[in-house]
């Protein structure tokens, strides 16, 4: 007996797939709605587990279309929300910001206005996944929490920040059920070739230069993707609406150790010599506003929820390259044809 309808967005996409994968096999008496544009980064190969699952269905939509977004919630009669559809990535932000807009703002904005006005009755929750980028950037010392003030500075944060913002503003104006987490960077199967660790995984492979931004001292705070979902989970069931909670590793890495590890991890997996994959890397130029670190206080979900990450990164940075290694046809897939004009695009002259 299906006892929830939920809707997520974004559920061909790298996190997005994880978290349909975990509440289609978690939730049987839920049904899952996955909606997603297929866009570059969605990926129907990511769901192949569960394509034929009676508590599972795809739906292509574009966030941006209102009336199409509308008259879904009218068929299916939605419950919840879990929002993840955006475009997500730094570096194509600076290239084309307004795709940013349109889809992580308006796009949002129509999801906002489709739960409001369906949801006359009973229990909703408007869940919003977002990201740490949304506090701007941190010096060497402290961390982030609930209370550090928004000052976004890249395109794609500037539209995530904008996002949380009209998610709150539902909250208070029209009292919708919101939730909002801001994660910190997620590593894992199924990412798509421009983040860096499956960038650099692919180059290593490949025998390609590996491209590391200045100097490669920037500082990003890792997580294990699944480790993402699970707090998901638990803040979807037992969050407070109208809070929201910051989901971290507390698992710092300047950008070149952790390119020399993944390099030391590949020489291994590859049969190298070992410090053979090291000589690839290449310095070349910054990120346009590259933020200098990232670094999350999770004392609330921890205190609150007794969240904590469950896989140390060592075993979780070996899962993931075993995973890229073996799963050669996805990467294949993936890394053809527009993912080439764009590795041209961004990355020749730099
Ligand atoms: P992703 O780029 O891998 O996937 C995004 C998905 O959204 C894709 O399947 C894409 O097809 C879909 N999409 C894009 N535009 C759409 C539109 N207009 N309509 C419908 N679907 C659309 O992203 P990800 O890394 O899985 O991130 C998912 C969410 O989590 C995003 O909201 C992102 O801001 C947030 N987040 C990501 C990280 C991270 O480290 N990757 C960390 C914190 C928060
Ligand atoms: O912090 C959460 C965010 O993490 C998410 O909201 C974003 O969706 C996600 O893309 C990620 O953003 P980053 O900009 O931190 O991730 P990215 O993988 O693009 O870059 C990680 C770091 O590595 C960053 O300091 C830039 C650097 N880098 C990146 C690439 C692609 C390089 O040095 N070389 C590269 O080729």
């Amino acid at each position: 007996m299906i006892t929830k309808n939920i809707l997520v967005t974004g559920g061909a996409g790298f996190i997005g797939s994880h978290l349909v994968k975990h509440f289609v096999h978690k939730y049987p008496d839920y049904h899952i709605f996955n909606l997603d544009k297929l866009t570059y980064a969605g990926n129907l190969e990511n769901l192949v587990e569960i394509e034929n699952e009676l508590n599972y269905s795809f739906l292509r939509a574009d966030i941006q279309d209102a009336k199409t977004i509308n008259e879904l919630f009218l068929k299916y009669k939605f419950e919840n929300v879990i929002h993840l559809a955006a475009e997500s990535h730094v570096d194509r932000s600076i290239i084309n910001p307004n795709e940013f807009i349109y889809t992580n703002v308006i796009g949002t904005i129509n999801l906002l206005n489709a739960s409001r006005f369906n949801w006359k009755e009973g229990k909703h929750l408007f869940y919003h996944v977002s990201t740490d980028e949304v506090f701007g950037s941190l010096p060497e010392e402290g961390y982030f929490t609930e209370l550090t003030p928004y000052s976004p500075h890249s395109p794609y944060s500037a539209s995530k920040a904008s996002s949380d913002h009209f998610v709150m503003a539902w909250y208070h104006t029209f009292k919708l059920p919101v939730i909002i987490s801001n994660c910190s960077n997620n590593y894992g199967p199924y990412q798509f070739p421009e983040k860096l660790l499956p960038l650099i995984i692919n180059n290593i492979k490949n025998n390609k230069p590996l491209p590391v931004y200045g100097e490669g001292t920037n500082v990003r705070d890792w997580l294990w993707v699944e480790d993402h979902v699970a707090a998901i989970d638990l803040l979807f069931h037992n969050g407070k609406p109208g809070e929201n909670y910051n989901i971290g590793g507390k698992n710092e890495w300047k950008n070149i150790e952790l390119i020399r590890l993944l390099c030391r991890i590949m020489d291994e997996k590859l049969g190298r010599k070992s410090g053979e994959s090291e000589k690839l890397i290449t310095f070349v130029t910054d990120r346009a506003g590259h933020d200098l670190r990232y670094a999350i206080d999770p004392s609330k979900i921890e205190n609150e929820f007794n969240w904590q990450p469950s896989v140390d990164f060592e075993t979780g940075l070996e899962k993931t390259v075993e995973w890229y290694l073996l799963n050669e046809e996805w990467l294949k897939h993936v890394t053809s044809g527009a993912y080439q004009q764009y590795y041209e695009l961004y990355y020749k002259n730099r």
